[in-house]
């Protein structure tokens, strides 16, 4: 299926044309869960003479805390473009990276566009690929949480759709595929592109100071619109963390997003300590060693499946139903009482004890640059 073109760079092109065809690809991020599954597809994709990358990044993210510092560690080259959206509703920040994103992708002409999980970025540049008929590829496709009221599952849904690859990391992502009519020959089940970073910055995560950190302690993060959004579930929440603390100390990296609605609300948090958001590679030595992780992230459900750390999740579903089945991770919803029967299990040692789900082995971009090479050379 030749379905991909040259590269457009007549510069470019005019050095290699005599020899080789050159296959330009350019990748769009926006948020802190976009950089860490972007970087190991670039790395791999970075040593071909034949391949042209360009990297953009929509400005979703700004805080150096949640972007400048996790392209630095993950090694993740300069974006050639900052669109320099910022924050605002979704539809505000949706149809602006739209805005931005199309004089961009027109001046550029690439063959293809990679697009990566699911937040507010992923999906304007989807739509504006899909409008300028310009090859979509999306990474960590087929992902469902079945539950329409995350803006994060609309995002998904309408990407998927959108896609003319579909990079998925578990089985349970292509059978929603097939399920919503994508046609089998555009799925291609490469992995986990996520654990890849993981694996590779370990050993670095693994020196990192303890810096005054107990034995044994909680690590908690809290930042879903469900969650946090809503007075009452937040309070909730945090009350049941102050009372944990009492028992073993928390280690609480707040969002922007959790911090103003704390103080928006009033919410009295007693000697709950919050820091700041973390890098990448201090956050993960903080899972590694943490006894148990309570969150409402996504990537953190994977992230100690992988580590083997017990995780338990305040939320009522997954789209990443493999940290349940195989993984260490149980979810909790909002319910106070599960909450501390589950966490008293893990702090007799009865904690559930999971394995690493298939092809998170650190090869996932391998697979995905793989993939482009022979699709784009066909
Ligand atoms: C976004 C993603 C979510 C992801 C999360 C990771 C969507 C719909 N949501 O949620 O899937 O799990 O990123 O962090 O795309 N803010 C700052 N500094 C920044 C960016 C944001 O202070 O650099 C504040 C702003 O007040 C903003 C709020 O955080 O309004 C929320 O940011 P936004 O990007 O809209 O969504 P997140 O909650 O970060």
């Amino acid at each position: 299926m030749p379905i991909y073109k040259m590269g457009s760079d007549p510069a470019e092109q005019a050095r290699w044309s005599d020899t080789i065809a050159i296959v330009h690809l350019l990748h769009v991020v926006g948020a802190r869960p976009n950089f860490m599954k972007a970087a190991p597809v670039i790395r791999a994709l970075s040593n071909r003479p034949d391949v042209r990358q360009t990297l953009i990044h929509t400005g979703q993210h700004y805080d150096p805390a949640l972007s400048g510092i996790f392209f630095t560690q993950l090694n993740l080259p300069e974006p050639d473009v900052n669109l320099d959206v910022g924050s605002g509703s979704h539809a505000w920040q949706t149809a602006e990276v739209m805005r931005r994103f199309e004089p961009v992708l027109l001046e550029r002409k690439p063959d293809m566009v990679l697009v990566y999980g699911d937040v507010n970025s992923t999906l304007a540049a989807a739509l504006v690929c899909a409008k300028l008929r310009i090859h979509l590829a999306h990474v960590e496709a087929g992902l469902r949480s079945f539950d329409r009221t995350m803006p994060e599952e609309i995002n998904r849904v309408v990407t998927d759709q959108l896609a003319d690859v579909l990079f998925t990391p578990s089985e349970d992502a292509d059978n929603n595929l097939q399920r919503e009519g994508i046609p089998q020959e555009r799925i291609f089940r490469v992995g986990n592109v996520m654990i890849d970073s993981l694996i590779r910055l370990l050993p670095v995560a693994m020196q990192c100071a303890k810096n005054g950190l107990p034995e044994r302690y909680v690590l908690a993060t809290l930042h879903r619109p469900s969650n946090v959004d809503d007075s009452a579930s937040l309070r909730r929440m945090l009350t049941v963390l102050v009372e944990i603390n009492d028992v073993l100390p928390v280690v609480f990296p707040a969002h922007p997003r959790t911090r103003q609605r704390i103080e928006q609300f009033g919410i009295d948090t007693g000697k709950l300590q919050f820091v700041e958001p973390l890098p990448y590679v201090e956050f993960l030595s903080l899972q590694r060693n943490a006894t148990v992780v309570i969150t409402d992230s996504g990537g953190i459900q994977e992230e100690t499946t992988y580590l083997g750390i017990p995780c338990l999740t305040l939320r009522g579903n997954t789209e990443r139903p493999v940290t349940v089945s195989t993984g260490t991770n149980v979810l909790i919803g909002q319910d106070p009482k599960l909450l501390n029967s589950e966490l008293t299990r893990i702090l007799e040692g009865k904690g559930k004890k999971g394995s690493i789900p298939p092809l998170w082995d650190g090869h996932a971009g391998e697979r995905i640059a793989k993939v482009l090479f022979a699709a784009l050379t066909d």
